[in-house]
């Protein structure tokens, strides 16, 4: 079957998709978008998490026909996406599918911080300055949770964030740096706001 649907934005299509294969699969085989990991392909450990209609979910549990018609966000249009929702719309995302990351420059997207990389999302930026990625596995799924988290409460208890996060298992960092980042992206997106 063919599937159209949005991804970062921009409209896209696979072809040839058979009926048991995931998202996750489309977005990383086919689509060349490697930034949602595949860890477990079980829905246990949030590592392929991407936004579906602006929802977080496992992409390894989303079959790719699921996806029919609808907006998927995944770690590399994060920033452009973060950006984008600051500049025209706080506080949603955007339905109006003229703006977003293309795929040759999701494809080419790379976290390189400083004046010469790419501008980050605050979360992004925020998980580098507190430590929270070590082997950066779990990143990319704690990232879209994480911004997913600060669009719908930018004030976050530290409740409310242990709740967003988890379905998203890290092996490396024991957690508190990861909630250190994002307790310092909600504090510099308040600061950012503040008249
Ligand atoms: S790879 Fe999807 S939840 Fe682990
Ligand atoms: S940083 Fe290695 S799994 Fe989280």
């Amino acid at each position: 079957m063919r599937v159209h649907f949005t991804v970062n934005g921009r409209p896209q299509q696979a072809d040839d998709v058979w009926e048991g294969e995931s998202l996750l699969y489309v977005l990383r085989e086919r689509m060349g978008l490697p930034g949602s990991k595949n860890a477990c392909e079980q829905g246990e450990c949030g590592s392929c998490t991407v936004r579906l209609d602006g929802v977080p979910v496992c992409a390894c549990l989303v079959a790719a026909g699921q996806a029919e018609g609808r907006e998927v966000t995944t770690v590399e249009g994060l920033a452009d996406y973060a950006r984008h929702r600051a500049d025209a719309h706080p506080g949603s995302g955007c339905a109006a599918r003229g703006c977003g990351t293309g795929l040759d420059e999701a494809r080419a997207w790379q976290a390189a911080p400083g004046p010469d990389g790419p501008p980050l999302s605050p979360v992004q930026q925020a998980f580098i300055d507190a430590g929270a990625v070590q082997c950066g596995f779990c990143t990319p799924g704690l990232l879209v949770a994480a911004d997913e988290l600060l669009e719908q409460r930018p004030s976050p208890s530290d409740q409310d964030i242990r709740e967003a996060l988890s379905g998203n298992l890290c092996r490396c960092t024991g957690y508190e740096k990861i909630l250190d980042a994002v307790r310092l992206a909600a504090a510099r997106t308040k600061a950012a706001v503040r008249p």
